[in-house]
């Protein structure tokens, strides 16, 4: 299965899924990396040997001028799957209709609760016991897409943002991983297949 990863930060979860594919049972490869900005994270799939593409948003007039560059940078790469892994950045409906549904994000609360861009900030805020990981279908909604896979996480009494999402992490990265290896083994659908 032909993987796209996208990113905007440093890609802990993009890392994690490039040591996966190390495996040479594991039935996915990450074919390019792509990001909305100079991301960190970009280093991983150099360390990797993995193409990297930047697209940068604020070099371009307007969200759908930047959604069409990087989807024509994206088909380049003829993928299987798109996979959004910490790109902070809502993609315009015509790149998720062109996309969709191969094309998955991870979150990092138990979806349908806290979503959005500061998922872990507004569990911790809302005092919650516990949250969760979330990976999902994405559409044109802000996280709203069908869950393909979620599981709790605890808070604890002294967590900050930084030690949620640190717990949180692990177990988001093992979920992308089992849900990527599942679409590439057929053992998970996605849906009317499109192509991008
Ligand atoms: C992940 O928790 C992702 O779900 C969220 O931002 C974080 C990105 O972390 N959108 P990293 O860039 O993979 O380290």
């Amino acid at each position: 299965l032909r993987v796209v990863v996208l990113i905007s930060g440093g890609g802990s979860n993009l890392r994690a899924l490039l040591e996966a594919t190390r495996d040479a049972e594991y039935p996915a490869h990450v074919v390019a990396v792509g990001a909305d900005r100079e991301a960190e994270g970009l280093a991983h799939a150099e360390a990797f040997g993995i193409p990297a593409f930047t697209v940068p948003y604020s070099s371009f007039p307007s969200r759908e001028a930047w959604g069409d560059e990087l989807l024509a940078t994206i088909a380049e790469w003829q993928p299987d799957l798109v996979v959004l892994s910490g790109l902070m950045r809502l993609l315009p409906p015509a790149v998720v209709e062109a996309l969709a549904p191969r094309l998955i994000n991870t979150h990092p609360a138990y979806l349908p609760e806290f979503p959005g861009a500061h998922g872990v900030r507004d569990a911790l805020a809302a005092g919650v016991a516990q949250t969760g990981a979330s990976v999902i279908v994405v559409d044109t909604g802000v996280d709203t897409g069908p869950i393909l896979a979620q599981e709790r996480v605890p808070v604890l009494p002294d967590d900050t943002e930084h030690s949620l999402h640190e717990r949180i992490k692990p177990v988001e990265r093992r979920l992308l991983i089992d849900v990527v290896r599942g679409i590439a083994d057929g053992s998970i659908g996605l849906g009317a297949a499109s192509t991008p």
